[in-house]
């Protein structure tokens, strides 16, 4: 079994992606590692260390004398955060990359596996089926640090033979663990809010429609595109994901015909101009020619599950 380790695994990602490494390579064979010192309630099923990936030299001699041979790495400032932080954001975002390519440089580690996002594409960009190769200008720091991001981790391909796999999600829902910052949380919080008050005000405006994906696909693509034979990987940026497509108009509708009596209003933020530089729908051909790519999950089945398990305090 290979001896992995999840960094930022406290997060709406890692929490769900550390339980399902565990159940398939074994609990005691996946390290959760977060910036608390004790170990978060869903990640209790194994080994935890406290790790802060901006600590180059503790992260390298941690993977290196424990033998840790695959790298999930997740720790970063989201789109939302990250415009109201640049200078950190680009910190976080780009040298956590740089510490872990190059002990996969050095050979101590095997294989990486690094999110990228819907957000390297820009207003310039084709906005329906974007496709897998395209005019990519984004706007925000956090576009930019994936943009260069998913250069690097081609580069370190090229160059060192680094076996590093890379997905750009879609804005991910999920009901186990909340999202932490981004232009997409809206699509969790309007469950919520929908259970609290029967009411959201969203913060996107109607008819702003965005890729989406729901967390178990996410988490099978994670797992399936790290599992595929190398030689089917033939894209080392990183691959489009497609899941579903809708705008707050539309998932309030989903909402409703469960729930007359909620209501949605609209009072666009800052995060409007995010939303309308990202597409509105991603085509991920590459994904499923290369890999076997396929999403389960559309927007109803997503409103009955989310309905039916969000937990408001
Ligand atoms: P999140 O914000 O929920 O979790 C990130 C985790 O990283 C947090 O638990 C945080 O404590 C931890 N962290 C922050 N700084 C750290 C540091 N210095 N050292 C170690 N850990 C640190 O994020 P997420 O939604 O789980 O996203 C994970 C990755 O996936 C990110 O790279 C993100 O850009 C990418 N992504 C997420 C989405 C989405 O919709 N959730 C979409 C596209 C891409
Ligand atoms: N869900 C993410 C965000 O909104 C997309 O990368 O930042």
């Amino acid at each position: 079994m290979p001896q992995i380790i999840v960094i930022g695994a406290g997060g709406q990602i890692g929490t769900e992606l550390v339980a399902e490494l565990r159940k398939r390579f074994g609990s005691q064979n996946v390290v959760a590692s977060d910036l608390g010192e004790t170990c978060p309630t869903l990640l209790e099923g194994g080994p935890y260390i406290q790790l802060d990936i901006l600590n180059r030299e503790f992260v390298r001699s941690y993977i290196i004398d424990n033998g840790i041979k695959q790298v999930y790495l997740l720790a970063a400032l989201l789109s939302a955060t990250a415009e109201k932080n640049p200078e950190f954001a680009w910190k976080l975002n780009m040298e956590g990359l740089f510490t872990i390519l190059d002990l996969a440089k050095e050979k101590h580690i095997e294989k990486v596996f690094w999110p990228s996002s819907i957000a390297v594409f820009g207003p310039t960009t084709p906005s329906d089926k974007t496709p897998q190769h395209t005019i990519m200008e984004p706007i925000t720091i956090y576009g930019i640090s994936k943009q260069a991001g998913e250069r690097w981790c081609e580069y370190y391909f090229n160059k060192f033979n680094v076996d590093v796999r890379s997905i750009r999600y879609p804005g991910l829902i999920s009901y186990k663990s909340k999202p932490g910052g981004g232009t997409t949380d809206y699509a969790v919080d309007i469950f919520y809010k929908a259970k609290e008050h029967k009411r959201y005000t969203s913060y996107l405006s109607e008819d702003t429609a965005l890729p989406m994906m729901f967390m178990d696909d996410a988490i099978r693509a994670t797992i399936e595109l790290m599992e595929a034979p190398i030689i089917k990987i033939k894209e080392r940026s990183s691959y489009n994901l497609g899941g579903v497509s809708f705008s707050p108009k539309q998932i309030a509708i989903e909402i409703k015909k469960r729930d007359s009596y909620f209501e949605i209003n609209y009072e666009p933020d800052f995060r409007q101009a995010i939303a309308d530089s990202w597409p509105n729908s991603i085509d991920d051909s590459a994904a499923h020619n290369d890999w076997g790519w396929k999403h389960h999950f559309g927007l109803e089945e997503i409103v009955d599950i989310m309905l039916n398990n969000v937990q408001p305090k």
